[in-house]
């Protein structure tokens, strides 16, 4: 049994190509103006058409275990959070596996679109923490850009590709920094309709009748989506804090889902969290799904937005729908 798990690494890595707002107006009826003003979005990040989600994946992973000095032998969990997997079946887990050379890892993937990597790392904290596993590499990646429909002006202007990661491992004596402390998690499947992919599963299988409503691409009802997303992570973060008995006043940094920056001051502004005390990225990358709070940890800790010490707490929201909220003492 360990006393407490550590984050001993972060990585992440965007695509090359950038999509500004600017690009998407000669694709779709929209405006920079539309899109930054409702989102925040300036940017995004587009994979190559040979880049799939595991070599995203890959990239990141090489980036954080460089940072926790370890070499995929030493690796014995791999989760990759994706909704956009390389193919249904094997795990992209599995492909990250083969890319690193981590023959001792137990691999699968999690599916709980942006709050994937929080439900990873809760399933990985606990693999650790009752003696089971060791050292887990976490992933949150996504190719988005191959399941949006790129002539629906309400969706393809708010998603990007990336991924993110960590290293979690064992703190057997409880002496180390960057721990875990407390999580608060949950889904409400009577939700699902809002935010999802309705053909390419066994439900609605694609076939060349179908083929040409695109059902096999993201649909959203994006006010309902935002409502309830308020709502939800603000929860979440307040149950986290509570568990460990602190309070919004106690945090250093939040890092939120980097969805749509009026979702993310709504629930701050709420919580009474002041702006500085707020990672923003989305302005780069647009919503990145299970990858957004991954790449944001990453790059909060190397540009020191968050140092030795800080209560740093991260919240995510989406389709299932799911939430999800992790403290941490950096
Ligand atoms: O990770 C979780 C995933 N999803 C989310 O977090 C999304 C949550 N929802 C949102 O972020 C917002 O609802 C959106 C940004 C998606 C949309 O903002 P909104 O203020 O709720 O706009 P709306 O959907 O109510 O649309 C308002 C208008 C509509 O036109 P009419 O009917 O008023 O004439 C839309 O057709 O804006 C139009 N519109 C656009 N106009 C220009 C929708 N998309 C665009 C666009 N460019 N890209």
């Amino acid at each position: 049994m360990s006393h407490s798990v550590t984050i001993s690494g972060t990585g992440s890595y965007v695509p090359e190509k950038v999509l500004t707002n600017h690009d998407l107006e000669a694709i779709v009826d929209t405006s920079d103006e539309w899109i930054s003003s409702r989102t925040g979005i300036k940017e995004r990040r587009i994979a190559s058409d040979t880049q799939s989600t595991s070599d995203l994946a890959t990239e990141a992973a090489k980036v954080a275990m460089k940072d926790a000095n370890v070499i995929g032998q030493d690796i014995d969990l791999i989760i990759v959070a994706t909704i956009s997997p390389d193919a249904f079946f094997p795990a992209t887990a599995c492909y990250v596996q083969k890319n690193i050379e981590a023959t001792n890892a137990l691999c699968f993937d999690v599916s709980a679109a942006c709050s994937g990597f929080l439900y990873a790392m809760q399933i990985a904290e606990n693999l650790i923490l009752n003696g089971q596993r060791k050292t887990a590499l976490i992933i949150g990646a996504e190719k988005l850009s191959s399941m949006v429909d790129w002539e629906d002006r309400n969706t393809c202007v708010l998603f990007g590709d990336g991924a993110g990661s960590v290293i979690l491992t064992a703190d057997e004596n409880n002496n180390k920094g960057r721990k875990l402390l407390s999580s608060s998690l949950g889904s409400d499947g009577r939700q699902t309709d809002i935010l999802h992919v309705p053909g390419g599963g066994s439900a609605c299988p694609i076939t060349p009748d179908n083929a040409d409503q695109k059902l096999n691409t993201i649909r959203m009802q994006g006010r309902e989506v935002y409502k309830y997303a308020v709502n939800a992570m603000r929860r979440a973060a307040e149950d986290a804090l509570q568990k460990y008995g602190l309070s919004s006043e106690d945090v250093d940094m939040v890092i939120p889902h980097q969805a749509n920056l009026r979702i993310i001051e709504a629930i701050t502004d709420r919580m009474g969290i002041p702006k500085e005390k707020t990672f923003i990225n989305l302005t780069k990358y647009g919503n990145t799904s299970a990858a957004a709070i991954a790449i944001a940890l990453d790059e909060a800790n190397k540009t020191k937005s968050i140092n030795e010490g800080d209560t740093v707490l991260l919240v995510a929201f989406g389709a299932g729908l799911t939430w999800a909220s992790y403290l941490l003492k950096w």
